[in-house]
């Protein structure tokens, strides 16, 4: 396809195919790490791209799904149980998704079992057998606002379903980082007393079966809302130089400050050991000034696609490769004017991308 080669900058061909968005970076991870090439088919399904739908402009979802293809996406995740999609997903077993329960639906489902089985039956059953939905998100950024109380309930009952059915669906809930009161240095991390009472539960429940907890890591939200303070290539993985020392952890991205300083506040609530899937990290390429241009944007996630590629952890759990998806796939029109407008890769009018990643 001929968006894939569009990803590919011309310094690193010399030795990198270039037919593959994902071979071409794994490839450059395998230069980085001394050809040690353990962890190439890995990285590759580490990494998902999110597929927002807030746009009057979007191209078909077959047409999107052959992008992917196009560019060996085998990850992606959609906010809702969306018809078109899933439909244009038929057959496409090897693309893994994460689809959502919506937040306004919640109240509904917690009701019951029932209400929740008629939910699946509704909005899921329909395409497992031709299409691989990995997880459901019972939430998008919900805890801990008032509906997020029912979270847990509709867990519960979603968890127990697939599990009488034997489905390798796996049950969780999409939270933001704003959860966190405290996040600096990382080993100060902890949750609000607000988040703490419906998040908390949530968390030990997952645990009991090593659920990924789904969170969303922006930096940019951080750097924006103190550019004059923030070291914008801290936030933006363009640095070597240890940034944040934190005990004998040392930090050079803001990123994984923030992944680990979730890491503690778990801990800190006796939840050790829960993985944690990256649902969300991007950055706006336009929108709000000088902070927001293609260039940065491309810069942040490229090192955010190395970062995932390179099969590393975070200082806190060095051996533990991330799993992550950029947001997202398009601009979408639709969403409030300015920077959220303006997260896509791609531009949906003509399906080129908006930046190179490399
Ligand atoms: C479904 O997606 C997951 C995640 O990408 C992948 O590991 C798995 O192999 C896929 N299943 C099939 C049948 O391809
Ligand atoms: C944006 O402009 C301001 C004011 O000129 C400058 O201080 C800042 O460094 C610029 N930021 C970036 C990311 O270029
Ligand atoms: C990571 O793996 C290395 C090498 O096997 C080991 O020495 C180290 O203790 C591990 N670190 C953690 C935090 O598990």
């Amino acid at each position: 396809m001929s968006n894939a080669t569009d990803f590919a900058d011309t310094r690193i061909n010399m030795d990198c195919p270039k037919k593959s968005f994902l071979l071409m970076i794994s490839c450059m991870a395998l230069l980085l790490n001394n050809n040690n090439n353990e962890g190439f088919v890995d990285a590759a399904t580490n990494l998902g791209l999110n597929y927002g739908l807030l746009g009057d402009n979007l191209p078909p979802p077959n047409e999107v799904i052959n992008l992917y293809k196009s560019i060996g996406i085998t990850n992606i995740r959609i906010f809702d149980t969306n018809t078109d999609v899933l439909n244009a997903l038929r057959g496409n077993r090897d693309i893994g998704v994460i689809v959502g329960v919506q937040n306004q639906d919640l109240e509904a489902l917690a009701v019951s079992e029932e209400a929740v089985n008629t939910w699946f039956v509704t909005n899921i059953e329909p395409y497992l057998a031709d299409v691989n939905i990995t997880f459901i998100s019972v939430g998008n950024e919900v805890i801990p606002w008032e509906i997020g109380s029912h979270v847990l309930s509709v867990m519960q009952s979603l968890t127990d379903l697939v599990k009488t059915r034997s489905l390798p669906i796996l049950i969780s809930t999409t939270v933001a980082m704003y959860n966190l009161g405290a996040s600096y240095p990382p080993s100060a991390g902890e949750f609000t007393t607000q988040a703490r009472e419906q998040l908390v539960p949530v968390l030990k429940y997952l645990s009991q079966t090593s659920t990924p907890i789904l969170v969303t890591i922006y930096p940019y939200f951080a750097y924006a809302s103190d550019p004059a303070n923030i070291l914008l290539d801290y936030a933006i993985f363009n640095t070597d130089a240890v940034v944040v020392q934190d005990g004998p952890l040392g930090y050079s991205n803001m990123f994984d400050v923030m992944f680990d300083a979730f890491l503690w506040a778990m801990e800190r609530e006796g939840v050790k050991d829960l993985p944690m899937v990256v649902a969300e990290t991007g950055w706006p390429s336009a929108g709000k000034g000088n902070g927001t241009t293609p260039e940065i944007a491309a810069m942040h996630n490229g090192n955010f696609v190395k970062h995932v590629v390179s099969g590393k952890g975070t200082p806190k759990r060095p051996n533990s490769s991330i799993t992550g998806f950029l947001f997202a796939t398009f601009n979408e029109n639709l969403k409030s004017a300015g920077t959220e407008q303006n997260y896509g890769l791609y531009d949906p009018t003509n399906m080129k991308p908006i930046y190179k990643l490399f």
